[in-house]
């Protein structure tokens, strides 16, 4: 399907009607639904739908570059390009094929990419819908150049939640994190699960491979299962950040949260001929 712009989308639905969105622009996913049609990400109702505007919500890929951590233009240029969607892609591993549907789009650097960041790459991500509803984004990055060259990645995934003082994250406890809030100053988490109640920006640093979102309020709890992906960010921008930014509500920052897998703290570096793999799978599980 065509969005506003033009701008190819593709619709992946299993056979019992869970259905994601994913959009060319931006590789972004921008919209997860379950077999009852409930929207289980997050898009703000001021997203500004205007290339290269990356959309806000749904789950932006920050790459080659998280942050501001770099000379790049925050969360890197990836989000913001057009990719390509690549119409013979190598098959699924037969273990993996059960029932599930997949696209691949891919991201090669343009001229002009390559004046600011002087790296040729082949990033191919793989968006796929398994027959549970579970939705999965791998992503196979290769240098095809020359040098070698570092980057950081995350899946800036923005959860649709009841109410962010309702909710619960588990998994990262007794973790250190850098603070964005504070200089990117290094903490180590205190507490049990992580609730909320002011603006949060952190990077999780060495998680384990399961993270877990409770949500009391809808009885339903997300799964966030990741490889090859060390780091997790936080982020609740809260009233005061709410209010600074031109697409978000100003309210909106209650029903959302964002918890994405990344790799910030240590840079992933890749030799000539040399590929990554980061593995993102997302599930919903009802709780009481
Ligand atoms: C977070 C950053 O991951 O993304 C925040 O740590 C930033 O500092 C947020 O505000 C949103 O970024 P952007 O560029 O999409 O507004």
């Amino acid at each position: 399907v065509k969005d506003r712009n033009g701008i190819d989308q593709i619709v992946l639905r299993n056979p019992r009607g869970a259905s994601v969105r994913v959009s060319l622009q931006g590789g972004q996913v921008l919209g997860w639904r379950t077999e009852q049609g409930e929207e289980l990400l997050f898009t703000s109702s001021k997203a500004i739908f205007k290339p290269p505007h990356p959309v806000r919500g749904g789950i932006p890929i920050c790459f080659p570059q998280f942050g501001n951590r770099g000379s790049l233009e925050q969360h890197g240029f990836a989000r913001k390009k057009i990719w390509v969607f690549d119409e013979n892609p190598p098959p699924l591993h037969r273990q993996d094929s059960n029932g599930k549907t997949f696209v691949d789009l891919l991201l090669k650097p343009s001229e002009d990419d390559l004046k600011i960041w002087p790296h040729s790459f082949e990033f191919r991500l793989r968006v796929s819908l398994a027959a549970d509803g579970n939705l999965m984004l791998l992503s196979r990055i290769r240098n095809i150049n020359c040098k070698p060259f570092s980057f950081s990645i995350a899946y800036h995934t923005y959860f649709s939640i009841s109410d962010i003082s309702e909710v619960r994250v588990e998994g990262l406890e007794t973790l250190d994190y850098l603070d964005n809030l504070r200089q990117k100053e290094r903490f180590t988490e205190q507490g049990n699960a992580l609730t909320f109640e002011s603006e949060v920006d952190r990077v999780y640093l060495s998680s384990s491979d399961v993270i877990a979102i409770f949500d009391h309020e809808r009885k339903r709890t997300f799964m966030i299962r990741k490889e090859g992906l060390p780091d997790v960010v936080v982020w609740n921008p809260w009233d005061k950040k709410s209010k600074t930014m031109v697409d978000f509500g100003d309210e909106e920052y209650k029903q959302m949260l964002c918890v994405d897998g990344a790799a910030v703290e240590k840079p992933i570096t890749l030799k000539p001929g040399e590929e990554w793999t980061g593995r993102l799978e997302l599930s919903v599980v009802p709780s009481c």
